[in-house]
């Protein structure tokens, strides 16, 4: 399909009709034109990091050197198994039926990260399956990607009680494998969707209203890898509760800089 006309269509499964005036936009938000990203290659080194690197604590990484393309898949297996064996929180929490890993390529170039399996996720094992899972689905197809082609994790691995947000306790025991999945995935750029996830890549109490839409880094001392970008933007559920042409452009001005930042069409 030609590019312009799927990015047409790419606007209206956001629910736009036109693509949002991005640009304008980030400019009324900072009160300075934004960085200039439009046809920057993959490799080079983002345009605009504006929040410090966040450096995130992992006490005893499991996994200690980069892991070789080829050997990714084996790793995150083996985390998978690690995890269902030994996270402080996940072997101690009631009320789930199981534990949901995360999937998607082991070599993916783009990471989604949320919050915490629903009741959808719960029945399957697969993360974002239920209505945010659908949207989330439209967001990734819209870049033009498939599910296939990304990975998807969470920052909880069970089924919080009722669906509410993790504590801060269950974070601190399950978190430190979200990060070992990143570390073996080692992906280009990682989208935060929601407060939580944004918060822990990010060490912030920053809301996610202030930080969405601002590319930051995420680190882990002494892996020896470079920061890799994220861009926080809402999370698909809170887009579904306040679906207004301003946050469905706001998430779609999001993701374009994500498409931008990995050289992919129509990305700013
Ligand atoms: N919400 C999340 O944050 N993760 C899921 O997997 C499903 C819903």
């Amino acid at each position: 399909m030609d590019p312009s006309e799927r990015l047409r269509q790419a606007d209206l499964a956001m629910g736009l009709r036109t693509a949002p005036r991005w640009r304008d936009a980030r400019a009324a938000q900072s009160g300075t034109p934004p960085a200039v990203a439009a046809s920057r290659p993959p490799t080079e080194a983002p345009a605009r990091i504006s929040a410090p690197v966040a450096v995130v604590a992992v006490a005893a990484p499991i996994v200690a050197r980069p892991v070789h393309s080829s050997e990714r898949g084996a790793a995150l297996a083996e985390l998978r198994k690690r995890h269902d064996a030994e996270c402080p929180h996940c072997t101690t929490a009631k009320g789930h039926t199981q534990t949901v890993f995360g999937e998607g390529s082991p070599t993916a170039r783009l990471m989604f990260i949320g919050e915490a399996p629903g009741e959808q996720e719960d029945r399957t094992g697969r993360p974002f399956v239920g209505r945010a899972g659908e949207k989330l689905d439209e967001m990734i197809s819209a870049m033009g990607l498939s599910r296939e082609q990304v990975y998807i994790a969470n920052v909880l691995k069970s089924r919080p009680p009722d669906n509410r947000t993790p504590l801060q306790h269950e974070i601190d025991g399950c978190g430190p494998f979200l990060m070992e999945q990143i570390r073996i995935i080692r992906p280009e750029v990682i989208v935060t969707l929601g407060g939580p996830a944004t918060k822990l890549l990010l060490a912030t109490e920053e809301g996610i209203t202030r930080l969405r839409g601002v590319w930051a880094a995420w680190s882990v001392p002494g892996s020896g890898t470079d920061p890799i970008p994220v861009m926080p933007t809402y999370h698909p559920a809170y887009l579904l509760r306040n679906y207004t042409p301003k946050t469905r452009g706001e998430v779609w001005a999001d993701l374009k800089a994500v498409m931008g930042r990995l050289g992919l069409p129509g990305g700013t």
